[in-house]
């Protein structure tokens, strides 16, 4: 399976994949701009991804310190700052940039050495322990499934999204080596195609069975009875359950409720946002009109027309039948399933 970063010692690569699928080129980043960069161009994307390039960003800033001690915290904050504006809606970008920080903090009892070192550790167990956490939402999640399983997902969740294995992408590897899925439909999803020209890509590498189709197509073949799952990632779930995806994932939850086809969302612990209340706190990212106007150079419409480009919707907590983590399903109802299931495996603490 495809490593969509690479940490080398000096620099991190990082598949661009707004080049995939026609090549597979990895660029090199040896400084916390070229990250951040490379997150805000949506060459590196998926909401563990972008957390886990942020956490080595951040690591070679400091690596790369020369200044005095005593101005080390504002360099620290600044290029934190800098990270965290590159995207808003994904949440583990936050999660993991506190991290980061926690490890900072400890740094003058230790010394620059040791922080460097130490920073560039904690980097490299985010992006592990993202592959781990993955595997274990396929495990739990695969188990949702019935034998023949037709399962419709958007976006890209999958090994691109990740550290590796992917989120709703890993449910149906894990599902698939069981013997269980009979078609995925991937929605190419609009405006940058993360479904064709990732999804697709990611899923034919490993054998398993794609079918890409147009979003406004989802409701066709739900009717025609073709689909028995919806599983899509997520961003940012509120501590009610209400979840942030990628846009046109509400219109297939509302879609998969009319039809009474099961709608989960598979994210790990670090998606969920228990500081706020519900999906309307959530802010929702809006990306470029060219996105929408022009696709790699070509006009798409009228180059003056008015365009509306938000990059993420939220699909309220009713509509979720599970969200799969890597520490079991978590079952409505969500407003009060949510803390529990993480205390108890957090000890109460986040
Ligand atoms: O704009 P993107 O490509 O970063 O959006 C990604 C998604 O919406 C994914 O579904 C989500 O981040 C989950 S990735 C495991």
């Amino acid at each position: 399976m495809i490593a969509p970063l690479i940490f080398t010692g000096q620099a991190i690569e990082l598949l661009d994949q707004n080049r995939l699928p026609d090549e597979v080129i990895y660029e090199t980043c040896q400084t916390a701009e070229e990250v951040a960069a490379a997150i805000r161009e949506l060459k590196v994307r998926g909401a563990p991804l972008i957390g886990i390039a942020a956490a080595f960003g951040l690591a070679l800033a400091v690596k790369h310190y020369k200044g005095a001690p005593e101005q080390l915290e504002s360099y620290f904050l600044k290029y934190k700052s800098l990270l965290a504006a590159t995207r808003p809606t994904a949440v583990n970008l936050f999660w993991a940039l506190g991290r980061m920080e926690e490890v900072f903090r400890q740094y003058e009892k230790q010394g620059i050495s040791w922080l460097q070192e130490a920073l560039i550790k904690t980097a490299e167990d985010i992006l592990a322990q993202d592959i781990k956490i993955n595997q274990a939402i396929g495990d739990h999640g695969e188990k949702l499934l019935k034998e023949n399983s037709r399962i419709l997902t958007i976006c890209n969740a999958g090994a691109l999204a990740t550290g590796g294995y992917g989120t709703a992408l890993g449910v149906i590897r894990t599902a698939h080596r069981q013997g269980k899925i009979s078609q995925v439909w991937a929605c190419e999803t609009r405006p940058v195609l993360q479904g064709s020209r990732l999804t697709v890509w990611e899923l034919m590498q490993d054998k398993i069975p794609v079918t890409l189709i147009t979003d406004s197509m989802a409701g066709y073949i739900m009717q025609l009875n073709l689909v028995d799952a919806v599983i899509a990632g997520a961003d940012r779930i509120a501590a009610n359950g209400d979840t942030a995806n990628k846009i046109g994932t509400y219109t297939l939850a509302v879609l998969a409720d009319y039809h009474h086809i099961p709608f989960y969302i598979a994210a790990p612990h670090s998606t969920v946002d228990v500081n706020i209340e519900t999906g309307s706190q959530i802010p929702i990212e809006e990306r470029s009109h060219l996105e929408i106007k022009q696709f790699r150079g070509i006009n798409l419409t009228v180059p003056e027309a008015s365009v509306f480009n938000p990059a993420f919707d939220v699909t309220p907590q009713q509509l979720i039948a599970g969200i799969i983590t890597e520490s079991g399903i978590i079952n409505p109802p969500f407003q009060k399933n949510i803390r529990q299931h993480l205390m108890q495996i957090r000890g109460g603490e986040r």
